[in-house]
């Protein structure tokens, strides 16, 4: 079941959203050559606690950071290390949770580090963009499935990077992931994985929508530590999300 709603409940989704739409600027800010994931892991725990918020992902499957930071290669789910440095050409995948009054939300940005290649800036753009193409038109009683059509509708049509399927989108609220499941791209094959995407959004529900995008294959692994997804072929990838609310005749994004 697709969870929705009231207008109470929905105004600690918008105050939530707007503490993490914060924390991930004050992490805009603070990527540059020589900081290490595990210092910006601490600058996101510091923010969201000093509003008396707390870090969603903390706790989730056994998860301790605040942040998942991925460099390059990594696609999702670096972990923040101390040994992790950052340097001028990278771009790093930040994505961040925040539970405020019992409700998550979750975001990403991919960030560049100083001055980067026109491709790594051409994979972000187009990331973003595919978010942005898919909440056109998305309202109430929207199909789920609209979702991924739009944003690989977008990737096809203006790029020659790929869309990761192993990973995708999700309702939120009182737990980090939720029904539905949102893939990103429209599936070639009937499986049960896809029968979501002809469920229909409710009005007052609250999803994440996430495209995570790489320059070369679709294909991910999973790494050593057992979290960092990376690229099947080392190439770049980028991640842009952002906690969505379902409205009658519209969406509102609650972590811009
Ligand atoms: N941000 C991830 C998502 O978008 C969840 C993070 S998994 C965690 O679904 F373990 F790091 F919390
Ligand atoms: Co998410």
């Amino acid at each position: 079941m697709i969870k929705t709603y009231n207008k109470e409940q929905l105004d600690y989704v918008r105050e939530g959203g707007k503490i993490l739409a914060q924390a991930l600027s004050i992490l805009k800010d603070s990527v540059k050559p020589g900081i290490s994931t595990m210092e910006l892991d601490k600058i996101a725990e510091d923010f969201i606690r000093a509003q008396g918020a707390e870090p969603a992902f903390m706790g989730y499957n056994g998860y301790k950071h605040t942040i998942c930071a991925s460099v390059n290669e990594e696609a999702i789910h670096g972990i923040p290390r101390t040994d992790k440095i950052l340097k001028e050409g990278d771009i790093i995948s930040v994505d961040c949770g925040v539970k405020w009054k019992g409700f998550c939300t979750d975001a990403a940005r991919t960030i560049a580090v100083g001055k980067i290649s026109d491709e790594a800036h051409k994979l972000i753009d187009a990331t973003e963009q595919s978010f942005f193409q898919a909440i056109k038109g998305l309202k109430a009683m929207s199909k789920v499935g609209d979702i991924g059509t739009r944003i690989e509708n977008y990737i096809k049509g203006n790029t020659n990077f790929s869309i990761i399927e192993k990973f995708c989108g999700h309702g939120i609220g009182e737990e980090v992931h939720q029904e539905p499941r949102i893939i990103n791209y429209v599936p070639k094959v009937k499986i049960n994985l896809h029968t979501d995407l002809r469920k229909r959004l409710p009005a007052g529900c609250v999803i994440a929508i996430e495209p995570m995008i790489n320059v070369g294959t679709k294909d991910v692994k999973v790494g050593d530590d057992g979290w960092t997804v990376v690229t099947g072929d080392g190439k770049l990838s980028a991640h842009y999300e952002n906690t969505v609310i379902v409205l009658e005749g519209c969406v509102e994004v609650v972590t811009l």
